[in-house]
């Protein structure tokens, strides 16, 4: 079963409580932290743009407003950098939105992740989409969503983006169940089950945040009741459609490159070392500092490599 029709649309669930960054995300949503000099959302949006998907849905929440302000225009700034001169400091209000159209929508109450992406039905249509999570930042140098476009175009059905954890991370993700498809980094998912306990894991692959989805999850969502935590679970509509084949295979595409859940407290700031350490503009500065600073803590000097490699 292959499929012809190009993905265009993607769905960017931004309405979760936030709550593991609380205080932060009290009032400011979790997509909005700054990793290095942007906020996380836009890394997600430039990642989608970059993948050819130029109908964009965001799903939000009560916090919505900093998060459509972020893609709008700011006049005001414009004419102000634009009055100085001040051409660099323009150049970083260019924003993805001049080359997608970013639409936004509501979901009400926060009942899940499967909800948040039910509520996109009737702007995605009859087409298989994309779900990028708002809070999952992929490397822009790892890419990802392509190759998972790909292997859509190839299988139809829907793809998953999977990555191998160790045992104890297992309970914080979605697990899939998987067989193997001749193709190293593609395998066939058989069944879901979100975050299981080590001992009912059937593999040690996670899914993480992007999705290339059949539009039959729409009819799945709708009668998909509460699951784990109480929540409209995205991976029990995705489960059932492993299970009963009709919206055509599920297939996983293995991710090994640079991924960070930035609504994590630890990840966050994995992410925005790493990403300051390798700017050309800040980076030097920075590892410099960096270099000096461990140094000082562990009694060693920290050559650069070694934490680099780290
Ligand atoms: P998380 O599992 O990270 O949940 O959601 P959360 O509520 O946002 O964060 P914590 O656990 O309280 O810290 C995964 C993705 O699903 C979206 C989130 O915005 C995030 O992109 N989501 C989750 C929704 O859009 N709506 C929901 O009701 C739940």
């Amino acid at each position: 079963m292959t499929s012809n029709r190009r993905i265009i649309k993607a769905v960017i669930p931004a309405a979760g409580l936030g709550t593991r960054f609380l205080p932060a995300t009290k009032a400011v949503p979790k997509e909005m932290l700054p990793v290095v000099d942007r906020p996380a959302i836009q890394y997600v949006v430039e990642e989608a743009v970059s993948a050819g998907l130029s109908e964009i849905l965001m799903v939000t929440g009560r916090n919505k407003r900093p998060l459509e302000d972020h893609f709008d225009r700011s006049f005001e700034l414009e004419s102000a950098l634009r009055e100085k001169g001040d051409v660099a400091k323009l150049s970083r209000l260019d924003s993805p939105s001049s080359v997608a159209n970013i639409h936004y929508l509501r979901q009400g109450d926060p009942r899940g992740l499967g909800h948040a992406v039910l509520r996109a039905a009737s702007y995605v249509g009859d087409d298989p989409f994309a779900v990028l999570l708002g809070d999952d930042l992929i490397d822009a140098r790892d890419d990802l969503l392509t190759r998972m476009t790909e292997v859509h175009g190839r299988h139809g059905g829907s793809v998953l983006a999977l990555m191998e954890v160790s045992p104890d991370q297992i309970s914080r993700y979605g697990c899939a169940a998987v067989t193997a498809t001749g193709e190293d980094d593609v395998l066939r998912v058989t069944g879901l089950v979100e975050k299981p306990s080590p001992a009912r894991a059937p593999s040690s692959y996670a899914v993480i945040g992007r999705y290339v989805l059949a539009p039959e999850v729409f009819t799945v969502l709708r009668r998909t009741g509460p699951g784990r935590g109480g929540e409209i679970q995205l991976t029990d509509a995705l489960n059932e459609m492993c299970e009963s084949g009709t919206a055509g295979p599920v297939h996983g595409v293995v991710f090994s490159g640079r991924r960070y859940d930035t609504g994590d407290p630890s990840d966050y700031l994995r992410a925005v070392v790493r990403l300051a350490w390798e700017r050309e503009d800040l980076g030097p500065g920075f590892r410099a500092w960096l270099g000096e600073f461990v140094g000082s803590r562990t009694g060693l000097t920290a050559a650069p490599e070694r934490l680099d490699a780290a």
